[in-house]
């Protein structure tokens, strides 16, 4: 095992997670890829304390209940379940979940707040930008237009400066760089410690660290009117799950060995902003922060719009959990882009899993049954041991250690391949030395050596796999007839042919079976297909891609629509339906109710009274027990990942009912 001065404590976490979206892929990497660390260090009888949570302040929080017509706090109540019932359904073996709306947390935020001002680190001044009064948001002057234009929704910006509090950011620029300089494994990989380098050496600016634009916040002490930058509530987490400042046990062997693991796109809050503030609060910085990348589906950015969102329940459900983390986990090196496809999961899944994994298992078992009557050889038939045989104990020892330092360097999908080097040199260990013949004729009692030979090698890969599929792993053990003691210091104490007493393996079910592709991709195709259809009900079609793309249709195809316009008269929320709007369609010859998941992008005001395009001869459906009889029409598009939608409509005072040819 690799020489770790720091092996006493290892304290990892995820970022914590907003509570205005669904967990997705992004969400369940990060979760699964800590998982798998804090497993690993578990079983290496390191002091573990595995962290993750979710980020309930702020405007994102406060407009998405807004929308749905319920306090920030019923939301957070509501959707923190979502990603609690998705650790359990992986597997996440998280030692707490913190929430930023816990006291706990609130009470050490606000303290550390007024500690940083009484020292000076935080000051009050003014700050002054130019603002989006829909968004509500200070737009960076780089990207204000020359029309003075907010890029996101193309309004008009006002001047406005307001009182805030900021942190002195600047005065921590030379000691960031001297630590990561002296500290260079402080951030992986090396591309982000080289942008973080570079971006510290640019230039730092102190940051405004307190809002008086929105109210679902922490208060500042002292000055109530003033709520806590939601980026500095949400990186407090990581102290006031350990009851920071209180000195105890958990502070004092957690908080020296902290790691944190987050996707790139949030690097620098972790890497510089959050060092600056534990310098100026007298801690330690981060030993590690580690940034992975980003996954695409099928090549494609993942957004809503495009309906290619990974579900991750959905992964679990058809797949299996553990099958779901070793895909994320070995496809991509751990810090690099990666494309997901469930065509390369199922790939997977047969190649590494079913054939070469499930096959070692199921030769040796069988064997061990048939010729054996399921009883294990002792170890003591090693005596005998040929170097073909001491081959794979040594290669399994060095496996081991192997694996150790791989995951040291947070390399999850380097450890998998180093595994599975020693899962293909057990398969081969078979072909090799033909146990099926040595039945039959063993004149050098050969057989009872290489069947203890395999089932050793499928004993330390049972545990080896542990953090990975630690449910793959439970199953294993179970067939090989020894259950490994997890609470042990595993990795220590493993030796080869160590298992004494007798050991009876019973074959089981199959791990993986093999999944036909033919049957898969018909099942897949069903998927799919339920998934458009709830899709085109909730009007949100899948983009339009380069053209060429659909099929031509005869004019007598497009007569078959009838899209009229029609007059908005009223936009009522729809209860329990975060996204839906009931809307009041004047046709000009008939009244129509149509519901419309828009409520992300437009307020009640902004739709009363546009003429808009009615698709009028689609079947109603029902939603939430309300039947939408029609469909508006719209244009949408992903602006630089953020879904913007725009209705399609015709100019004032045009006819309502008038049809469109
Ligand atoms: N609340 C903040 C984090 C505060 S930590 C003190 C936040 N939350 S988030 O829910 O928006 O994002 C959480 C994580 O999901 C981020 O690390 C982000 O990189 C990750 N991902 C979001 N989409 C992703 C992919 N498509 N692929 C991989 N990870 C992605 O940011």
């Amino acid at each position: 095992m690799s020489d770790d001065k720091n092996n006493s404590g290892f304290y990892i976490t995820t970022p914590i997670y907003y509570v205005n979206d669904v967990p997705h892929i992004g969400h369940a990497y990060t979760t699964i890829a800590c998982d798998a660390l804090a497993r690993w260090h578990r079983m290496r009888g390191d002091l573990t304390r595995f962290l993750t949570g979710t980020d309930e302040h702020g405007q994102k929080i406060e407009a998405a209940a807004e929308h749905r017509g319920t306090t920030p706090i019923e939301l957070c109540d509501e959707v923190v379940q979502n990603f609690k019932r998705l650790w359990g359904a992986l597997g996440i073996s998280n030692d707490d979940f913190i929430r930023t709306t816990e006291e706990r947390h609130v009470r050490v935020a606000r303290q550390l707040f007024k500690t940083l001002m009484e020292s000076g680190n935080i000051y009050k001044g003014l700050y002054e930008g130019w603002y989006c009064i829909p968004c509500e948001t200070y737009v960076p002057e780089a990207q204000v237009s020359d029309d003075g234009l907010c890029p996101d929704c193309g309004r008009p910006l006002s001047r406005m400066s307001e009182e805030s509090y900021f942190f002195r950011l600047s005065k921590y620029q030379d000691a960031l760089a001297r630590h990561y300089e002296e500290h260079p494994d402080a951030i992986m990989p090396r591309a982000r410690y080289n942008e973080v380098m570079s971006f510290i050496k640019g230039g730092l600016q102190d940051l405004s660290v307190s809002r008086t634009t929105l109210k679902w916040g922490i208060p500042v002490p002292g000055d109530e009117n003033h709520v806590v930058y939601v980026w500095l509530d949400a990186l407090i987490n990581y102290i006031s799950a350990l009851n920071y400042p209180v000195a105890g046990e958990k502070w004092e062997t957690y908080w020296p060995h902290v790691r944190h693991i987050v996707g790139k796109d949030i690097i620098r809050f972790h890497a510089v902003i959050w060092p600056a503030i534990l310098m100026a609060t007298g801690l330690n910085p981060p030993v590690r922060v580690f940034a992975h990348g980003w996954w695409t589906v099928d090549g494609d950015k993942m957004s809503k719009s495009k309906g290619n969102v990974v579900d991750p329940f959905e992964m679990a459900d058809v797949y299996g959990a553990d099958a779901f983390r070793y895909f994320l986990l070995r496809e991509v090196p751990f810090g690099l882009d990666g494309d997901f496809s469930e065509s390369a999961m199922v790939n997977r899944i047969n190649s590494d899993l079913a054939n070469d994994l499930g096959n070692l298992l199921n030769r040796t078992l069988q064997m061990i049954e048939k010729y054996r009557g399921g009883k294990l050889p002792p170890a003591s038939v090693f005596d005998r041991a040929k170097d073909i045989d001491i081959a794979l104990g040594d290669l399994s020892a060095r496996t081991l250690a192997e694996m150790d330092s791989r995951m040291e360097d947070f390399s999850l999908d380097g450890a998998l391949k180093t595994l599975w080097a020693l899962v293909g040199a057990g398969n081969k260990y078979i072909d090799e030395t033909s146990p099926w013949k040595l039945g039959r004729e063993d004149p050098d009692d050969r057989l009872d050596i290489v069947l203890r030979t395999l089932w050793e090698t499928l004993n330390i890969s049972a545990m080896l796999i542990y953090p990975f599929m630690p449910g793959t792993s439970a199953h294993i053990q179970e067939q090989l007839g020894a259950p490994l003691d997890m609470s042990a210091e595993l990795l220590s104490n493993w030796s080869w042919g160590g298992r004494g007493g007798d050991v009876f393996v019973k074959k089981g079910r199959v791990l993986f079976p093999r999944i036909d592709v033919t049957k898969w991709k018909e099942e897949k195709s069903a998927r799919d297909a339920a998934k458009t259809a709830v899709m085109e009900t909730l009007e949100v079609a899948p983009a339009a891609e380069e053209s060429g793309r659909f099929e031509q249709i005869e004019i007598a195809d497009f007569k078959k629509l009838e899209i009229r316009v029609g007059l908005i008269e009223s936009a009522e929320v729809v209860e329990k339906a975060r996204k839906l709007y009931k809307l009041g369609v004047d046709l000009g010859s008939e009244k129509r109710v149509i519901v419309s998941s828009i409520r992300d992008f437009f307020t009640r005001e902004e739709l009363v009274g546009k003429r808009i395009l009615v698709l009028c001869n689609l079947k109603p459906v029902k939603f939430r027990g309300i039947e939408s009889d029609g469909m508006l029409l719209a244009a949408e598009a992903d602006d630089g990942g953020r879904e913007i939608i725009s209705l399609a409509t015709v100019d004032d005072g045009f006819p309502i009912g008038s049809l469109i040819h």
